[in-house]
C-alpha cells in the first residue's frame, strides 16, 4: 500500500498493508482472528510526526475512530471532552472553542490525531496535552484488552510519554479524554503570543487560538503545500553546566531554564547560526523561517531528509558540542543516521 497520502512529509513510501479500524470491537475482532506478531505492526495516526523510508516491511493499522462528547461537571466549572482517537486534533480543538470550553487554545493547528497526541505530550507555546489530560483507553495487541491509563499511568515528558518507551507498539489508543474548563486560564507567556494580544482589550481562548494559528501559519509551513513534520529535532535538555560554558562562548543563545539543573537550549537557533537555515540539497531543505523544520520540496526520499538531518546534526555537534535528538519518528531501514 502507498503511505504517500498518510505522511505529512509527502513522501513516497509502501508498506505490506494497511488496514483501517472504526472502533474498538473491529480492533479486537481483527487481532482475534489473524493473530498477528506485534512486531509485524505498525499503528499510524495521522502521519504527521513521522519519517518514512522507502518499503517498509510492515502492516500498518489506523484507528478511525470519531466521536466527540463532552461531559459537564455539575456546578463547577469544569467540563471533560471524550474524543475518538481518529479525530483530527485541530477539529477537535475547534470544537471545544466553538462550545465556549477553553483548555486547548494554545494547542491549535497542531496536524495529527487526537490518538497519537498522548503518544509525544504534543505542546505548544507554554501548554502541554499532560495538562489536561484525563484518561486513555488503549487496546492491546498481545491480548485484546482494553485498558484505561491514567496520567501519571502514561508517564509523560517532553515530547515523551510511556507509549515510546516500554509500551511502544504495545497499544492501540483508542480514545483520549481531556479536562477542559468554562472559564479561561490564559497561557500567554511565550513572547510572541503575548505581543500579539498586547492591544486586545478582552482576552478569550478563541482569540488565543486565533493568535496561536497566526503565529504558526508565519513560522510553519503548511503541511499542504509543503511536506514536513514539524520540528525535525527536540530542543536539546543540557546541564546548568554545559548550558554555563556555551553561554560564556555564545552570549546571545536562546535558552530556557527548565529546574535548578537544567537548561533547554532551541535547537532552531543552533542550527541557523551553524548557517543552516533555508540549507537545501535537491529537494530536502532546512525550512527558511524556521530552521528546526525540514521540508519536502517536492520529490524528496525518505533518505534525502534524512541525509539533510544528518548534515545538520553533525555541523551543530562540531560547532556546540551538542546532540540533536530525533523528535520525529523514523521508520524503516535506514542506511545512515
Ligand atoms: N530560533 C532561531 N532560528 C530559527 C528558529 C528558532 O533563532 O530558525 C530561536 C528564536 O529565538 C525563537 C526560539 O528559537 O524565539 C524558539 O523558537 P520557536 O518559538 O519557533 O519554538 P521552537 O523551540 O523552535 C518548539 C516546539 C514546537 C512548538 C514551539 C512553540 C519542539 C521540538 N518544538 O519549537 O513544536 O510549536 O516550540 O511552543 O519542542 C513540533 O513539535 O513539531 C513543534 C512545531
Amino acid at each position: 500500500a502507498s503511505l504517500k497520502p498518510f505522511n505529512t512529509f509527502g513522501i513516497e513510501a509502501t508498506c505490506n498493508e494497511l488496514l483501517s479500524f472504526n472502533d474498538e470491537q473491529a480492533i479486537q475482532s481483527w487481532l482475534r482472528d489473524s493473530q498477528p506478531d506485534i512486531d509485524s505492526l505498525f499503528i499510524l495516526g495521522g502521519g504527521s510526526n513521522l519519517l518514512l523510508l522507502d518499503h517498509i516491511d510492515l502492516t500498518f493499522i489506523q484507528p478511525n475512530i470519531l466521536g466527540i462528547a463532552y461531559q459537564e461537571k455539575g456546578a463547577s466549572d469544569e467540563v471533560l471532552v471524550t474524543a475518538g482517537a481518529g479525530v483530527n486534533w485541530h477539529e477537535l480543538v475547534l470544537d471545544t472553542l466553538s462550545n465556549g470550553y477553553s483548555g486547548l487554545e494554545n494547542l491549535s493547528l497542531i496536524p495529527g490525531n487526537v490518538g497519537a497526541a498522548p503518544i509525544q505530550n504534543i505542546g505548544a507555546y507554554g501548554v502541554e496535552l499532560k495538562d489536561c489530560f484525563v484518561t486513555l483507553r488503549a487496546v492491546e495487541l498481545t491480548s485484546g484488552e482494553v485498558k484505561e491509563f491514567s496520567a501519571e499511568d502514561c508517564q509523560f515528558g517532553y515530547r515523551d510519554s510511556i507509549f515510546k518507551n516500554s509500551l511502544k507498539g504495545r497499544y492501540v489508543i483508542t480514545q483520549v479524554t481531556l479536562r477542559l474548563s468554562k472559564k479561561l486560564q490564559p497561557h500567554i507567556d511565550y513572547a510572541p503570543l503575548k505581543q500579539i494580544l498586547a492591544d486586545k482589550t478582552e482576552i478569550t481562548a478563541p482569540i488565543i487560538s486565533q493568535a496561536v494559528i497566526a503565529i504558526r501559519r508565519s513560522k510553519l509551513p503548511d503541511p499542504a503545500k509543503l511536506g514536513n513534520a514539524g520540528s525535525f529535532f527536540k530542543n536539546p535538555v543540557i546541564t546548568v553546566e554545559q548550558y554555563l560554558t556555551l553561554q560564556n562562548a555564545f552570549p546571545e543563545m536562546v535558552a530556557y531554564q527548565i529546574d535548578n539543573e537544567h537548561y533547554k537550549l532551541a535547537a532552531g537557533w543552533l542550527i541557523e547560526q551553524a548557517g543552516l537555515k533555508g540549507y537545501r540539497q535537491g529537494d530536502a531543505g532546512v525550512h527558511e523561517k524556521q530552521a528546526l523544520v525540514l521540508v519536502n520540496y517536492g520529490r524528496a526520499t525518505g533518505q534525502d531528509i534524512l541525509n539533510i538531518a544528518k548534515e545538520v546534526r553533525d555541523k551543530v555537534l562540531e560547532l556546540f558540542g551538542v546532540q540533536l535528538e530525533p523528535e520525529v519518528w523514523i521508520i524503516g531501514e535506514q542506511k545512515i543516521f
